[in-house]
């Protein structure tokens, strides 16, 4: 039996995570930026939330296809764009893409990922990819991507707003992180976790893969962090994101990625951007950010029902997916979660933790005696009462 057969919910993948990564792949994965305030709350938000069930309900046919970003999923969560993600496993974004093929989950590629656009069209042919951008100051590259992920088969993309600079992510910069040299402590924590570095060698250089051929030494991850920290762009604005919008055309959607205001998600509706998604990077970016949770609803009421709100921030089982959609979320991303299963057991793993969230979710629904996604509502949720 393998370790994977005992875990029983996401929290017992960290576990197992925690325990085959090197300590400062474990970190880059699960902290946040300056006092960790909003990473801490994204998780705790949730819990501040109790079910306010009905009971006797027809609860046998339950099904939880929805549609995100104009693709059909057979869950109402897609899979985060995460950069480095090699990092992590030595198959990184293909095993992911995998899973997400085999269970029809949308699947969102980050521009930082350590497996090119093609590379991961090419893995899982018939999964719906999403490819995630940043406006650098080298335009040039941004156009390039578009091209290279229209050609590929890419179903639209979501653009990062909340990185005019790095968060800052104390825990990282000690850990050497983001340094363009390995330090002695990322060594020698490698050497403690040898099935890690194993694989970590053979799996080959760890390299910016979509950035391969624009830079001289072919993407190096560890020669590109300066580069990379100097493309983010801090003089852009709401025009910039529309002239981005026209540069991809009709035939593809524009998503926000990383709007944390009520006001934001209404302007993006109004600019005729095809949604949002409503997030704080994982408490990676901004400290003391709002929650999604805490603007959700009054978003939604802003904005109506038809205008597509995503979140994503703290999501480690199938109740905090069903918390969010009763408070009007059309669906949820899903980053740190899949993250774990992947360090914990690869391919595997990112089945596992699929498997983990969509049984929660059913079971949820079951609970609370709701027949289906279509019919959640604040209706079912209490706010916790101090106790
Ligand atoms: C290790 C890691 C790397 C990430 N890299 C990116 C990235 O390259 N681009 C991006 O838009 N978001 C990135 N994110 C943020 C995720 O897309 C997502 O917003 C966040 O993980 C959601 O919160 P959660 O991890 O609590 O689920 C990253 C998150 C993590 C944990």
């Amino acid at each position: 039996m393998s370790n994977l057969d005992h875990c029983y919910s996401v929290e017992d993948l960290i576990k197992l995570s925690k325990k085959n990564l090197p300590p400062v792949c474990y970190d880059y994965i699960t902290r946040g930026s300056d006092k960790e305030i909003t990473l801490e709350r994204n998780k705790s938000i949730f819990d501040s939330y109790t079910f306010n069930p009905k009971i006797l309900v027809d609860v046998s046919n339950i099904d939880l296809k929805t549609d995100i970003m104009g693709v059909q999923s057979s869950v109402p969560f897609a899979f985060a764009p995460t950069g480095m993600t090699r990092l992590f496993d030595k198959e990184g974004e293909k095993a992911v893409v995998r899973v997400a093929q085999n269970y029809g989950i949308p699947y969102c590629l980050s521009t930082v990922s350590t497996t090119s656009i093609e590379d991961v069209a090419q893995e899982a042919k018939s999964a719906n990819l999403f490819f995630q951008l940043y406006i650098w100051k080298k335009r040039e590259w941004i156009y390039d991507f578009i091209q290279r992920s229209k050609k590929s088969g890419y179903k639209g993309f979501l653009l990062a707003v909340d990185f005019p600079v790095l968060g800052n992510r104390i825990k990282d910069k000690r850990n050497g992180q983001g340094t363009p040299r390995l330090k002695k402590n990322m060594i020698l924590g490698a050497l403690t976790k040898p099935k890690w570095a194993i694989g970590f060698i053979s799996g080959g250089k760890l390299v910016l893969a979509n950035l391969k051929n624009w830079l001289p030494y072919g993407g190096d991850v560890q020669k590109a962090v300066e580069t990379i920290d100097n493309q983010f762009d801090d003089s852009l604005t709401w025009q910039d994101a529309l002239d981005l919008k026209k540069e991809i055309g009709e035939n593809h959607p524009l998503y926000l990625k990383g709007i944390q205001s009520v006001e934001d998600v209404v302007k993006a509706k109004e600019m005729g951007f095809s949604g949002v998604v409503i997030s704080n990077h994982g408490g990676r970016q901004l400290d003391s950010a709002p929650t999604s949770l805490e603007i959700l609803a009054e978003a939604r009421e802003k904005v109506g029902k038809d205008f597509e709100i995503i979140i994503d921030g703290g999501i480690l089982s199938g109740s905090d997916i069903i918390k969010a959609l009763c408070l009007g979320a059309s669906s949820c991303l899903i980053g740190k979660a899949y993250l774990y299963g992947l360090s914990a057991g690869g391919e595997k793993g990112v089945d596992k933790v699929v498997n983990i969230l969509r049984d929660d979710m059913l079971r949820t629904l079951k609970l609370i005696g709701c027949p289906s996604l279509k019919d959640l509502s604040k209706d079912y949720l209490l706010k916790t009462k101090n106790l």
